[in-house]
């Protein structure tokens, strides 16, 4: 059977790095505060000439040099984001455009922290229902430009950001000893959209407008509706906890993150941690925690990885593979 590969991974990040004492003088907060309550130390905030796209195109040339491959070789590029340079056209035709890709299709999926997730399973669906051999997903964002930058209570936690992947069709016996992705699990319930939301829009208020959040609430379901679409992918593929060589959460929260691979039983040493050095990234965190434990050389060839997010909507889902 047809498994969906990952060849190639890469990152981009801005060059400003804001740290958690440079926001103490910005807002009524602490260090400490911010350290106990989110894991985050740091994060990186995109300047002028910085955009989704631009860092997007920066993490895809990285991901496509790393797999040796060009812009010619891929078919559909698939950009998870919910900071898109314009509201439309799709920032990933910017990437397009940017790679110097004529050919092919390229689209934006906007699902806010599990884009990527999202992504990957879209991608995984194409590759097997053999509308593509090779996708660019990327996950890229910018969400410096739409946080409140008045309200501690949220623009401490987020910052900037890609990631990207080349996923490419290879042949697989169908077993969990396959290369590629294994399984994925998507969920939503809008009941809660208005728990995690930007307050504008092209169809509401004609404006950009700011994210806002209820943040103990977000809290309050996040651990549940991440342990739940984890069991679905064991379910799925008869593997277990035991199983895992990696856990790559959607970095929002360390809190979250500890919760959840605890109610596993998956180890912290087997959990993979970027949300000190990144904040939350949105759609970015996970294939900038996947750049980041790929090069290191902790994730190798073979290994069996969990990602999972969650995030406004809410969204969430899980996508097993083994690297
Ligand atoms: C946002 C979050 C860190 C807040 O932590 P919390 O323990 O729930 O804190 P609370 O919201 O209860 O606030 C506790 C106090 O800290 C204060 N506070 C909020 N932000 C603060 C900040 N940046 N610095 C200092 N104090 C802050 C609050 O005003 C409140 O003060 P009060 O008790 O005097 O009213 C936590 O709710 C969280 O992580 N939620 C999930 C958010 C998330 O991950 N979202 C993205 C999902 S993709």
């Amino acid at each position: 059977m047809i498994r969906s590969v990952v060849r190639g991974f890469g990152a981009a990040l801005p060059k400003q790095v804001v740290t958690n004492r440079d926001l103490e003088a910005r807002v009524d907060t602490t260090d400490e505060w911010i350290v106990q309550r989110t894991g985050i130390r740091q994060r990186y905030i995109a300047g002028e000439g910085e955009t989704t796209a631009s860092l997007g195109e920066a993490a895809a040339r990285a991901a496509l040099d790393r797999a040796g491959l060009t812009p010619a070789d891929i078919d559909v590029i698939i950009l998870a984001t919910s900071t898109p340079d314009n509201t439309f056209p799709a920032s990933a035709v910017n990437i397009q455009a940017r790679l110097g890709m004529h050919h092919g299709a390229a689209f934006d999926m906007q699902a806010v922290c599990s884009g990527f997730v999202y992504a990957m399973a879209t991608a995984d669906a194409y590759i097997r229902g053999g509308l593509a051999r090779r996708v660019l997903v990327i996950g890229a964002e910018t969400f410096s430009r739409i946080i409140d930058w008045n309200d501690r209570t949220t623009c401490v936690l987020f910052g900037d950001g890609a990631g990207a992947l080349v996923l490419e069709a290879g042949e697989g016996d169908g077993t969990t000893a396959d290369r590629g992705i294994l399984t994925a699990h998507l969920r939503s319930d809008g009941a809660h959209r208005e728990k995690l939301y930007v307050d504008g829009g092209p169809s509401t208020t004609g404006t950009v407008g700011h994210l806002r959040m209820e943040g103990r609430e977000v809290f309050k379901h996040a651990v549940g509706m991440i342990t739940d679409v984890i069991e679905q992918a064991f379910d799925a593929t008869g593997t277990t906890a035991d199983d895992i060589d990696w856990l790559v959460p959607h970095q929002a929260n360390r809190r979250i993150i500890d919760g959840s691979a605890k109610k596993l039983g998956i180890p912290p040493e087997k959990v993979v941690i970027t949300v000190d050095l990144h904040g939350n990234t949105s759609a970015a965190s996970i294939p900038l925690a996947l750049n980041e434990a790929a090069s290191d050389g902790r994730i190798k060839q073979g290994d069996l990885v969990l990602l999972e997010a969650m995030g406004g909507g809410f969204t969430w889902g899980s996508v097993l593979l083994r690297w």
